[in-house]
């Protein structure tokens, strides 16, 4: 039998709505492995691996992270990376996440990790590829957490840089399952990767942008159009654009929304000015992320939590959709996303 939103409770006490979206089954979608170094892994990589760091300790790095905008958060985000060096790094990196996503929740994740950052540095992109990729292998046996990978193409480098990290990537395919497009997003257009994207969906992978975070409506239309994704990373500014709230409504469009990177990064001022309830409101299939949770304040529950609290217009039919939408718009199996709407339903018709 199927679970409809509209038979759950209106309200919950404030303590079980945040058990409930502590605890119900989710996938995330929008996370940026290297954002979820934590500024403890980075002291502790940094003196694994005799890189200096030009913060004293912990606590000056992270009174640092005091962003005025998504370039000003970028800066900081790329100097954060210069520690991993090794296999090990990257696998540490993401075992740790893995770890606290599974505690959130997380059923399944697909994470996007930067080879250009490494690569850059002269970290070879198998060390970078294979330590990924066994952290995910690690989750799957140990934290029952699907977990896959998504190469991130940096939108402020060119489209050669990004065909050229593609074809070095290439011998180590069958550990990621599709590829973004990330970055800074103002004044770069997604059909400046036109030809890179076209190259990856004739490979067969699963096709992601960042797109409307601080860009303009125009710029997910063209990610929709020119590089033909699957899914928009954030979007939240689709708004300014009825037309586009349609097709992407009428399509079921999936949009990564990360509701404490737009308020650190300023995209709204506060979380209780948010447009994820509009968003919800206009049948759009939002989901909810950390993006760079060791940067932006939380993991993914801290982010369900918070935004809850601040937007009472928010409550458990909300929570089931929003989770609900995480599962069907990951790139899973069908037989998988109906074993985990199973669980979730599970979970929900506990509160009736
Ligand atoms: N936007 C663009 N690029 C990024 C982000 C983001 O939120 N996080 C890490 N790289
Ligand atoms: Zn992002």
């Amino acid at each position: 039998m199927k679970l409809l939103p509209q038979t759950l409770p209106e309200t919950l006490p404030r303590l079980q709505l945040h058990a409930l979206l502590r605890r119900m089954p989710k996938a995330e979608l929008h996370v940026h492995i290297e954002g979820s170094l934590e500024p403890e892994l980075i002291f502790a990589l940094a003196q694994r691996n005799g890189v200096a760091l030009a913060y004293p300790d912990v606590a000056a790095l992270r009174a640092a992270y005091a962003f005025s905008d998504l370039q000003s958060f970028l800066d900081i985000y790329y100097a954060g990376a210069g520690v991993l060096l090794h296999e090990a790094d990257f696998h540490d990196m993401a075992w740790a996440y893995l770890q606290r996503a599974a505690a959130d929740g997380v059923l399944r994740a697909e994470i996007f990790f930067d080879p250009q950052t490494h690569t850059a540095r002269g970290v070879p992109i198998d060390t970078v590829i294979t330590g990924l990729a066994r952290a995910c292998r690690r989750a799957q046996a140990e934290l029952g957490v699907s977990a896959v990978l998504i190469l991130c193409f940096l939108r402020h480098l060119s489209e050669e840089e990004a065909l050229a990290t593609l074809e070095q990537a290439l011998p180590w395919r069958e550990h990621f399952i599709g590829v973004g497009l990330d970055s800074s997003e103002r004044g770069r257009p997604p059909g400046k990767f036109a030809r890179v994207f076209a190259r990856c969906r004739a490979l067969g992978f699963h096709l992601v942008a960042h797109a409307g975070e601080e860009g303009p409506p125009a710029y997910i239309h063209d990610a929709l159009d020119i590089l033909r994704v699957e899914r928009i990373d954030h979007g939240v500014r689709c708004l300014e654009d009825p037309g586009l709230v349609q097709r992407l409504a009428a399509a079921r469009v999936p949009l990564t929304v990360c509701p404490f990177s737009n308020v650190k990064l300023r995209v709204f001022d506060t979380l209780a000015q948010h447009n994820l309830p509009a968003l919800l409101d206009a049948g759009l299939c939002a989901t909810v992320n950390s993006d760079d949770p060791a940067y932006f304040g939380g993991y993914i529950a801290d982010n369900f939590v918070q935004t809850f609290d601040a937007l009472p217009q928010l409550g458990p039919s909300q929570a089931y959709a929003l989770a609900r939408n995480s599962l069907e718009a990951s790139f899973a199996t069908a037989a998988e996303k109906a074993a985990w709407v199973a669980r979730l339903d599970s979970c929900f018709a506990e509160l009736n």
